[in-house]
């Protein structure tokens, strides 16, 4: 019967946090449902950091297109068509291109990707040219697409829906939200990895809307963490030629720098630099320990929390963190492959599984 069904299926970010959200009312969402992940509690994790606190996984990579970006691309590419765009442009490192291919083909507008050629992961690749995308390689990194399609953008009919597009930010405020209303107030702590600097932003934004909307007690310290070999923030300086496994955050000039800053300091937060074997490290502990696969940079908020925590910059004991994990593990399958060791082929015979298992047979 019609009337037993839920009045109010989740209609996605921009619809359900629609007065909060500073989109034209009368803007029609482009949606493909994103948002409403899970916060996953993972004590095993926890105790494997040293035990004492909650942990929780914001797990990103369930939205639609496999990470965070989703929520932002709702509402930049509702806005686009509102203002009667037709054509789409961004610079990454491969998310972003996946999430603004799907939503312009929702749409029915053309989208430019920009993309570092050879330096995004197969799986963000597939995804922009199955949704039909015209991905553009160039012979330069994030930062020099970056500058490329802000200028494309004022030269060219096209609109930019990098994280400079404040509806962007708009969209992926709402994952604080979400936070807020699984947990009943804020945690004491949001890790995040930290490329471009808009995501931290975004977070910034929504808890401190929701506090001020009376909607939590309180706003958590923000735990940013860069690449060792990408961390402009924590240097302090434009880092030229960014290099780090965690393709995603490999960025030397963030665009969000300076809101990034500031939410840092407001939130009385920290952010640090976490090395590749740090952030594979965490990585591994994600998926072998609670079975959260995620791609490598998803995993450096954890690795940024692990090293806090041994190094005695935070005290956790009793206080609830959540860590933001961004992009879906299936994103980057190459880094799996390479990591893991040689496979073993047997026979298929009962003899040749149970010796190699080294179990007793009964
Ligand atoms: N995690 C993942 C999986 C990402 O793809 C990104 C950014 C970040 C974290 C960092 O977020 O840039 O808001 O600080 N990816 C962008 C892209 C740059 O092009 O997909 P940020």
């Amino acid at each position: 019967m019609a009337s037993d069904l839920p009045a109010s299926p989740w209609p996605g970010v921009v619809a359900h946090y629609r007065t909060l959200i500073d989109l034209p009312p009368d803007a029609r969402p482009v949606t493909l449902l994103e948002g409403n992940t899970p916060l996953i509690p993972v004590p095993r994790l926890a105790d494997a950091l040293g035990g004492g606190f909650d942990l929780w996984l914001k797990y990103e990579g369930l939205n639609p297109t496999g990470s965070f970006k989703d929520r932002g691309m709702t509402a930049a590419i509702t806005q686009a068509v509102h203002a009667g765009a037709e054509a789409v442009i961004c610079a990454s490192t491969g998310n972003t291109a996946a999430s603004a291919a799907a939503y312009a083909a929702r749409a029915g507008l053309r989208c430019i990707v920009i993309v570092p050629e050879g330096k995004i992961a197969k799986g963000k690749l597939a995804g922009s040219l199955a949704y039909g995308a015209e991905v553009v390689n160039i012979s330069g990194n994030f930062d020099e697409g970056l500058a490329l399609v802000r200028e494309a953008s004022e030269r060219l009919p096209v609109t930019l829906v990098n994280s400079i597009n404040p509806y962007r930010l708009e969209g992926q405020k709402t994952a604080a939200f979400e936070i807020v209303d699984v947990l009943g107030d804020a945690p004491d702590w949001l890790c995040l990895p930290v490329g471009n600097a808009g995501n931290i932003t975004a977070y910034w934004m929504g808890f401190v809307q929701y506090q001020q909307a009376g909607n939590a007690h309180h706003t958590p310290r923000l735990l940013g963490a860069q690449a060792a070999g990408a961390a402009p923030i924590v240097r302090g300086e434009v880092v030229p030629n960014p290099e780090t496994v965690a393709t995603a955050i490999r960025i030397g000039n963030p665009a969000r720098w300076r809101e990034a800053a500031q939410a840092l300091e407001e939130s009385e937060g920290q952010i640090l630099a976490v090395t590749d074997g740090e952030i594979l490290e965490a990585w591994r502990m994600l998926s072998t320990l609670e079975g959260v696969f995620v791609e490598p940079a998803s995993a450096a908020g954890v690795a940024g929390l692990r090293k806090q925590i041994r190094e005695g910059e935070i005290d956790v004991r009793g206080k609830r963190i959540v860590c933001v994990v961004t992009g879906h593990g299936l994103k980057d399958p190459e880094i799996v492959l390479r990591s893991a060791g040689e496979m073993v082929t047997l026979e298929p015979d009962f003899d040749a599984l149970a010796d190699y298992l080294e179990m007793p047979a009964t």
